[in-house]
């Protein structure tokens, strides 16, 4: 098969790092793709939000399946695009795609279908927004409805802050269009976990559970980021809360589109806060997030190309995913700055001290070549993912990666994995696995 996979982050190099491993891989094109992804796929200079121009690609270079990764070509509607041409794309239409594109969208939705989920109201108008809010009190969560790039949640203390977050959002359109509409919420407590599953359009197939950290700074302090690592399995997703997920989420999810004429096809992830063991839903996600696919795919043994097509083709029925038995931790490197705005260009050092490396693989985020040089080219720049027998193990294996690389401003978080961690040792004291 010729597939082209669509975007330039480390998602994307681990997906055509995956899909470089399957038997049925013929030629494997990336648009824009990046250093990393330069060896093992061809790279396209076409931007992932360039739909004309990518089905132009996939016409000329009779690409069999395209693999989308990042949410906002999903949601511009490529998937529609792609099949209005006969051409087969994996991940959601624009309308599925809603989930994520609009919260207000998925919080009716998620009412509608009975899934469990914070109480909230949506609003056009800010001063009903600010009355609601004044009636509901803090603390409270205020969310852009569109597409934010991850800046668009208010987590407030205070009815003032709330007040503001409205303010900012709907009067001063910090984020455009995307605050045109505001979902207002009750703040959940608990822990936070990644939960996804493939789903063909009726079939859904759960994916290995994964925790990511979405702050900047060790002990998940300072500002949000769009995830400075991750790690799979976690202890909080035990089998039984996994089926629950299946059953109470996923499952009603998927059937409710389907009711409503808008099949979801592709993966869904669902941002969900456990609190005494129940899952309550914070968000969708209508793709592969990032880093949580650094790790999964690491650990994924089946044939991902497979599982890819067969999820476009409606053919999920009976699937079972094989999976390492072992660990996986996934170390972020950010440049200077991040998560605000970053000087590109930096020359990076000591990856070729890992070219052999067994039990992991640096995955490229952002990252060029200039003059012959590899320099950073982003925010997030490299996720440093190591297999281990146990978090534990997979966490030193990957700090003792990421000791070998620097750049000037290079940072990371060093506390990767902390509460699976204290998990795995108060468990092996009780003389667990
Ligand atoms: N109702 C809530 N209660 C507590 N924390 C929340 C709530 N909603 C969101 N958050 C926090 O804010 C983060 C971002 O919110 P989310 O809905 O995932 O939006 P996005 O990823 O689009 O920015 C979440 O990862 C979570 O940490
Ligand atoms: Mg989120």
């Amino acid at each position: 098969m010729r597939v082209l996979v669509v975007g330039g982050g480390g998602r994307e190099h681990a997906l055509c790092w995956k899909l470089r491993q399957s038997p049925r891989l013929g030629a494997l094109y990336c648009a824009p793709g990046n250093a990393g992804i330069a060896g093992v796929a061809e790279c396209v200079p076409v931007a992932a939000d360039d739909l004309a121009k990518l089905l132009r690609f996939a016409k000329e270079q009779a690409i069999d399946l395209t693999v989308v990764g990042p949410e906002l070509p999903l949601t511009m509607g490529l998937v529609d695009r792609f099949a209005a041409a006969g051409l087969r794309a994996f991940g959601p239409t624009a309308a599925a795609a809603r989930l994520e594109g609009s919260k207000a969208f998925a919080k009716e939705l998620l009412r509608h279908a009975h899934v469990p989920t914070a109480f909230f109201g949506v609003f056009a108008d800010p001063d009903d927004a600010t009355r609601y809010v004044n009636e509901v009190g803090a603390p409270v969560v205020v969310k852009a409805d569109g597409l934010a790039g991850g800046k668009g949640v208010f987590i407030c203390r205070t009815v003032a802050e709330a007040d503001e977050a409205i303010d900012e959002l709907m009067r001063r359109r910090l984020f455009g269009d995307a605050g045109s509409r505001v979902v207002v919420e009750e703040f959940l407590e608990g822990d936070e976990v990644s939960f996804m599953a493939l789903s063909d359009g009726t079939t859904v197939v759960p994916l290995a559970p994964s925790q990511d950290h979405k702050r900047v700074l060790d002990g998940d302090q300072g500002a949000n980021t769009g995830g400075m690592g991750a790690y799979s399995p976690t202890p909080i997703v035990t089998p039984a809360l996994e089926s629950e997920i299946m059953q109470q989420v996923i499952e009603p999810i998927v059937q409710a589109l389907a009711k409503q004429g808008t099949p979801y096809t592709g993966v869904l992830y669902a941002g969900l806060m456990v609190h005494d063991g129940r899952p309550k839903v914070l968000e969708f996600n209508v793709r592969f997030g990032d880093p949580e696919a650094e790790v999964l795919l690491s650990r994924l043994r089946s044939d991902l190309l497979d599982l890819l097509a067969r999820t476009c083709e409606g053919r999920l029925a009976g699937e079972t995913l094989e999976w390492d038995p072992r660990a996986a931790v996934c170390i972020v490197l950010a440049a200077e700055g991040y998560p605000g705005a970053v000087e590109r260009g930096r020359p990076i050092d000591g990856l070729e001290r890992l070219a052999g490396w067994a039990n992991g693989t640096v995955f490229h985020a952002g990252t060029r070549i200039d003059d012959g040089r590899l320099v950073t080219d982003g925010g997030r720049v490299l996720g440093v993912t190591a297999l281990g027998d146990t978090i534990d193990a997979a966490v030193t294996e990957a700090y003792a990666a990421v000791d070998q690389i620097r750049w000037p401003g290079m940072h990371f978080r060093r506390d990767i994995g902390h509460r699976a961690l204290a998990a795995e040792r108060k468990d092996g004291q009780h003389g667990g696995a």
